[in-house]
């Protein structure tokens, strides 16, 4: 059996404005760039964000990665003004429109596709603006016909798509793909950027996750070290590879950019889980929490679990009114003492133990859990009503 951790994990977080922890999420540099990965498909989506004014842009979405990307742009305070995406992918699908439902942010994707719900329609030669940074929009086709090349405007990063991966390039036999187009795109449009430009592709399947032009010019194995036209068409033409297994689902949802289909035997695309019993919202770090104004407006809907001692239960940092104690040890073999009927909101100081305790509950079968985002801390600095006795259901 795991002992609970007897010291704090750290001081306390000290006030940081929401600016103050986009700068240090930044790493003081004036632009943020985050790379996250959908391991299911292998596909990078990016996040990048113009410290001073904290707009930001998401290229490359994963539908089912949602939530995570959600939270990230939450967590870091940024204004989400454009989600990109560099193709129609034909292995997953985009969350671009869901991440306007959430954001209001614009949908960007090359204009000849001709995908509904696009509302920034792109062409070679365009800038898409956030804050005082800008991408370069550069067509690249070849993998597919709409396949665009995003490049920031100092030209120290550019985001390839599936044009050009790390020491490979997209496929070039379907949706329009054509060997030619490709290298022409690739030796001009992208070569062609500084040798210390850092590339960032769409996938990867092997662990890499960025390269540069210099690496690629010399390295990548299907036009680079000298490679010609004839070598890398000939090249693409014998690789015979199998048929994506999601392109027939994920081509025409791309196609409305990722806006699901009802039809009458229910959706026609995944949905995501809805926790429709309160405004969840999903943390960056996985976890089902809720503010602490709404818990404090709903506390007759709820049951409050207090996970912390019985010594602070009822000490005196007080307790929430009608909450009921089961230290964090005690859970998992008094779990059955919760109902089973009504939501489970967890409590503890700082929100820490509770995060435990809230996974063990969904872990243990309890579908309607969330932890009370920052714990008593929060609650106490909202001036929520706190009582100083727990009335303990294990008195
Ligand atoms: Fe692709």
């Amino acid at each position: 059996m795991s002992m609970a951790p007897l010291t704090s994990p750290g001081p306390a977080p000290t006030a940081t404005s929401g600016s103050q922890l986009l700068v240090a999420a930044a790493g003081g540099a004036p632009l943020l760039m985050r790379q996250l990965f959908d391991a299911d498909t292998g596909t990078f989506t990016y996040l990048l964000a113009d410290v001073s004014s904290a707009e930001a842009v998401l290229i490359d979405s994963v539908f089912e990665q949602h939530e995570r990307d959600l939270s990230l742009v939450r967590e870091l305070g940024v204004r989400l003004v454009a989600c990109l995406d560099t193709h129609a992918h034909a292995d997953h699908i985009t969350g671009s429109w869901l991440m306007r439902q959430a954001t209001g942010c614009a949908i960007g994707l090359a204009q000849v596709v001709g995908a509904e719900n696009v509302t920034l329609p792109l062409s070679h030669g365009d800038a898409v603006d956030f804050g005082g940074r800008h991408l370069e929009v550069r067509a690249t086709p070849g993998h597919t016909d709409g396949c665009l090349t995003y490049v920031l405007d100092d030209e120290r990063m550019a985001f390839t798509g599936d044009a050009l991966l790390v020491r490979g390039c997209g496929r070039c036999d379907f949706q329009q793909g054509n060997a030619q187009s490709l290298f022409h795109s690739i030796t001009e449009q992208i070569f062609s950027l500084p040798e210390s430009c850092l590339l960032y592709p769409g996938h990867d399947y092997a662990g890499r996750s960025v390269t540069s032009v210099a690496e690629e010019r010399h390295y990548n194995s299907r036009l680079g070290g000298g490679a010609n036209e004839r070598d890398f068409v000939i090249y693409m033409a014998n690789l015979h590879l199998a048929h994506p297994h999601r392109i027939a689902e994920a081509l025409p949802a791309n196609l409305r950019c990722g806006k699901p289909r009802a039809s009458a035997s229910g959706a026609s695309q995944p949905q995501l889980t809805t926790e429709n019993w309160a405004p969840i919202e999903r943390s960056y770090a996985g976890l089902p929490e809720l503010p602490p104004s709404w818990v404090g407006e709903h506390l007759d809907a709820v049951q409050l679990l207090d996970v912390r001692s019985s010594e602070e239960a009822s000490g005196p940092d007080g307790s929430i009114p009608g909450s009921q104690l089961i230290p964090l040890p005690e859970l998992t073999a008094r779990a059955a003492e919760l109902s089973a009927e009504r939501p489970v909101v967890v409590v503890c100081h700082s929100g820490s133990r509770s995060a435990l305790a809230t996974q063990k509950l969904l872990k243990a079968g309890f579908t309607q859990v969330a932890n009370l985002r920052g714990g008593l801390r929060a609650w106490n600095g909202v001036g929520l009503p706190m009582v100083q006795q727990l009335p303990s259901s294990n008195a």
